[in-house]
């Protein structure tokens, strides 16, 4: 008998996605994330609201007001809607405490505040995102442009303080140009093998002068949805 072919990381995160949907009620306020996942789910959002789902979307990146906009999505900004029921986004990393690394789009600042602003923050992505301990990706910390060698070695010295030195890159875009966020910053992503201590390293990193925000998501999500090989499973917080 032939086995059926293995799912390919994008269907694991539209099924990841379309999971969440259960989660989603009638008139809520939803933080729309940012990301190859966040997309999926937005788009299968959008054939709910089609078909008659009410809700409005707060997006957290440039990338997905658009998308949500083309199809249809009803949104608001973070500045008419305050405060939000559910955030849905994906993430870079998520460890067994539900911490994460995100930032990997580039959209983490804006991600980080519309989280914060929401009652309930889920994480969607495919099972390969799961880790026993964050730090495998490259941490992003978002940095004003101004004095960029100073704040790249404060960042240094920081990871060095936690037991995590690693490779400090500015980041670009493909044609060499460096990277912009929606907010005007420029991301350093910091190649660090493993973090020991993620609560730590974040406040020590959100002391520096000059950091806008840093990948380091603790404490905010409650849910992640992953899926895998095997299926769809849901890690709650404890
Ligand atoms: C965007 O800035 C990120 O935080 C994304 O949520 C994260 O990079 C996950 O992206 P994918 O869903 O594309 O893997």
């Amino acid at each position: 008998m032939l086995s059926s072919p293995s799912k390919t990381a994008d269907e694991l995160k539209r099924e990841a996605a379309a999971r969440a949907l259960d989660f989603v009620r009638p008139g809520m306020r939803l933080g729309l994330g940012t990301g190859s996942t966040a997309a999926h789910f937005v788009d299968l959002l959008a054939q709910k609201v089609k078909a008659g789902l009410r809700v409005t979307g707060v997006p957290t990146s440039e990338a997905t007001r658009r998308q949500a906009e083309s199809l249809g999505v009803p949104l608001a900004t973070l500045d008419e809607l305050p405060e939000l029921d559910l955030t849905i986004d994906g993430a870079d990393e998520i460890d067994p405490a539900l911490d994460l690394i995100k930032g990997g789009g580039g959209a983490l600042l804006r991600e980080k505040i519309v989280a914060s602003a929401s009652r309930e923050m889920i994480v969607i992505a495919d099972e390969s995102k799961y880790v026993q301990r964050l730090g495998r990706f490259p941490l992003p910390v978002e940095v004003v442009d101004f004095g960029i060698p100073a704040i790249t070695r404060a960042v240094e010295a920081a990871l060095a303080a936690e037991g995590c030195a690693g490779t400090l890159q500015i980041r670009r875009r493909p044609d060499g140009h460096v990277f912009v966020t929606d907010q005007g910053h420029c991301i350093i992503d910091a190649g660090i093998a493993a973090i020991p201590d993620a609560r730590s390293l974040a406040r020590r990193l959100a002391g520096i002068a000059g950091v806008v925000e840093h990948g380091l998501f603790i404490g905010l999500a409650r849910r992640a949805i992953l899926a895998g090989p095997s299926g769809v499973r849901i890690v709650e917080k404890a």
